[in-house]
């Protein structure tokens, strides 16, 4: 597999974000699904995955504990693309005792909740998504921080045994706001409020000017302790803001 994907990665160096989107989505159709987090580089990808078709699966985490912003902007998207999210929800069983036992907020009290929260939020409902497609598109870029640098455009998802595909990998964040503006793309207004990267809610907040991008996500635990889960590669969470320090 992973000698394919070297071959794959070869063949797409040199295409576009656009083309690739395009590649994936027209010879995969239904099979691919572009995981959307409102944020600003999958607004770009969704505009050129309805670009690639109309009918292209992108699916959307809502936590429970997203922004108000995060909502506005996937309404506003849904109406100017005339697209539907398909929307993930946790389990509600398991939301529904851990409240119970731990309370509402309980990610701020340890590792341990916070991690339980992340995975009964996100990382469960990520596993339904993926198991109805073969490949599945992320907004991930090699600028995001240093455990990033590494990715490929093309990389085997080995948690998940499905492809992964990084279009944007090599694209810098002004690359993505030029595109932005260029494209009158729909973006979560929180950007103009110094939050570069959005999570849930109560587990993001601005940034002070030159901190790291990732700086404002679950901004209370130490560097080496923020993992979420979504992203694994070769068995290790990859939790970008550690090294950034
Ligand atoms: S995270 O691991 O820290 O949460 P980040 O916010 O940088 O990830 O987002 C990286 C990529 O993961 C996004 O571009 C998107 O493809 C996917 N992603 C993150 N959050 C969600 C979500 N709530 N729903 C769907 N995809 C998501
Ligand atoms: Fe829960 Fe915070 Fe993780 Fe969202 S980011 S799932 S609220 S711990």
């Amino acid at each position: 597999m992973l000698a394919s994907m070297d071959a794959l990665n070869r063949d797409f160096e040199h295409k576009t974000a656009q083309e690739i989107v395009d590649y994936f989505v027209k010879t995969m159709g239904q099979g691919v699904m572009l995981a959307s987090s409102l944020g600003a580089e999958d607004q770009v990808l969704t505009h050129m995955a309805v670009n690639a078709s109309p009918s292209v699966r992108i699916f959307v985490l809502d936590t429970g504990r997203l922004h108000p912003e995060t909502y506005l902007v996937m309404a506003q998207t849904q109406k100017k693309y005339d697209i539907k999210h398909e929307i993930y929800f946790p389990n509600q069983d398991h939301v529904e005792s851990m409240v119970r036992e731990k309370g509402i907020n309980l990610f701020y009290e340890s590792i341990a909740n916070r991690k339980e929260c992340c995975n009964i939020r996100k990382v469960e409902p990520l596993k339904r998504a993926l198991s109805t497609c073969t490949a599945w598109i992320t907004g991930l870029r090699k600028s995001q921080g240093v455990t990033r640098t590494d990715m490929k455009v093309i990389e085997w998802d080995a948690a998940h045994n499905i492809i992964k595909i990084n279009p944007l990998a090599n694209w810098s964040e002004e690359e993505v706001w030029t595109y932005i503006k260029q494209n009158e793309i729909p973006y979560n207004t929180l950007h103009d409020q110094r939050y570069p990267s959005i999570g849930c809610a109560p587990c993001t907040r601005a940034v002070s000017p030159g901190e790291d991008v990732r700086a404002g996500r679950w901004w209370w635990e130490t560097p080496d302790q923020k993992e979420c889960g979504l992203h694994i590669k070769d068995g290790k969470i990859i939790h970008p803001t550690k090294d950034q320090k």
